[in-house]
């Protein structure tokens, strides 16, 4: 599979995941507006893919600002990028290390390093995503049952995933699992998005709906939970999609491991605890609308956040690109997160 999202000839491309697992369209813009609405829109989605994509599109700007006149449209372009989406904290992340390099770079030069600087980031995610792999295979067993929550796969990222990277290495190790896939209501993220991909790789997988998740725990088919993250607090409390706060709690009633796998850049260690991370609140059409079709009362009042934030007690590990780090989680200490 080609990469989720990548630069050619000038252009920013991507999968429009919003139109899989029925059709697979690569997209390509030449204007960075563009790649900021698709965040917006989710054509592409899932904090580290968000962080790459944003690195991209500034790139994108950055070919198309003239000298005079760079920075204060280069820092239009950054506040833009900005605005697209509030949690995942890889889109912020990135924008700073694009803002960086545009600093300390000048002239015909500026556009070309903040070129190699997008790619650089792309390929530290992919390098990270194998790292966590490796790091998180260990933590499985052969015929182990595996639940994950949404989408946190190669399609989530630059490639291999972070919770589907370490499902990838550890059946490439030889271990038998089987996966379960919650369908991730309202977007459905696991149902398109997961279950597509695992399917390609030949990796099983069954989808359950979200409220299943404590009935296949209480059978015993789950001994691991992998998900991924959109923003990890100093304290290890994690945001994650909607509903992962459900699953981690049954998995604690079910003596079930609950892991989260994500990349450094996910961690926000300015936020001393999850109470403070910004949680995205979406269309009430989600939720009433299924397939475009009104399924609710008309008018119904809608409670939709995109994201929910399991606090660290909940937390068995937390797998990084650094290794495998147990509570209690300390990531605002310097070098040693734990
Ligand atoms: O709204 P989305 O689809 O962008 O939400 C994605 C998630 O919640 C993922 O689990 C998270 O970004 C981690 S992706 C490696």
């Amino acid at each position: 599979m080609k990469p989720t999202v990548y630069w050619e000839d000038g252009c920013v491309v991507m999968l429009d995941q919003n139109l899989l697992p029925h059709e697979e369209r690569y997209v390509s813009f030449r204007d960075w507006r563009d790649v900021a609405e698709a965040i917006r829109i989710m054509t592409v989605r899932g904090a580290p893919a968000i962080g790459v994509t944003a690195a991209l599109g500034l790139a994108l700007a950055a070919r198309n600002i003239p000298d005079a006149g760079f920075d204060a449209a280069f820092r239009e372009a950054c506040d833009a990028f900005a605005a697209t989406r509030p949690t995942a904290v890889n889109l912020f992340w990135a924008i700073e290390q694009m803002k960086g390099t545009a600093a300390s770079s000048r002239g015909s030069e500026r556009a070309d390093a903040l070129l190699r600087e997008a790619l650089r980031i792309a390929d530290e995610d992919l390098q990270a995503n194998r790292a966590m792999g490796r790091h998180g295979a260990a933590l499985l067993e052969d015929g182990d049952g595996v639940l994950t929550h949404c989408n946190a796969g190669a399609l989530a990222t630059s490639g291999y995933g972070t919770a589907l990277g370490v499902i990838r290495a550890a059946v490439e190790q030889g271990k038998r699992l089987s996966v379960f896939a919650d369908e991730t209501r309202p977007r459905l993220q696991g149902l398109r998005l997961t279950a597509w991909e695992l399917m390609r790789d030949g990796i099983d997988v069954t989808v359950i709906p979200d409220n299943a998740s404590g009935a296949v725990m209480r059978a015993g088919w789950i001994q691991a939970v992998v998900v991924g993250a959109d923003r990890i607090a100093a304290n290890g409390d994690t945001a994650n999609k909607i509903g992962t706060y459900n699953v981690a709690v049954l998995a604690r009633h079910h003596h079930i491991p609950f892991y989260v796998v994500a990349p450094l850049s996910t961690v926000d260690a300015s936020l001393p605890n999850g109470r403070a991370i910004p949680i995205e609140q979406r269309d009430p059409a989600e939720v009433t609308h299924i397939d475009g079709h009104a399924v609710g009362p008309e008018g119904v009042p809608v409670f939709n956040p995109a994201f929910d934030v399991t606090p660290a007690e909940l937390i068995a590990a937390i797998i990084t690109e650094r290794g495998v780090y147990r509570p209690p989680f300390g990531f605002h200490r310097r070098n040693n997160p734990c």
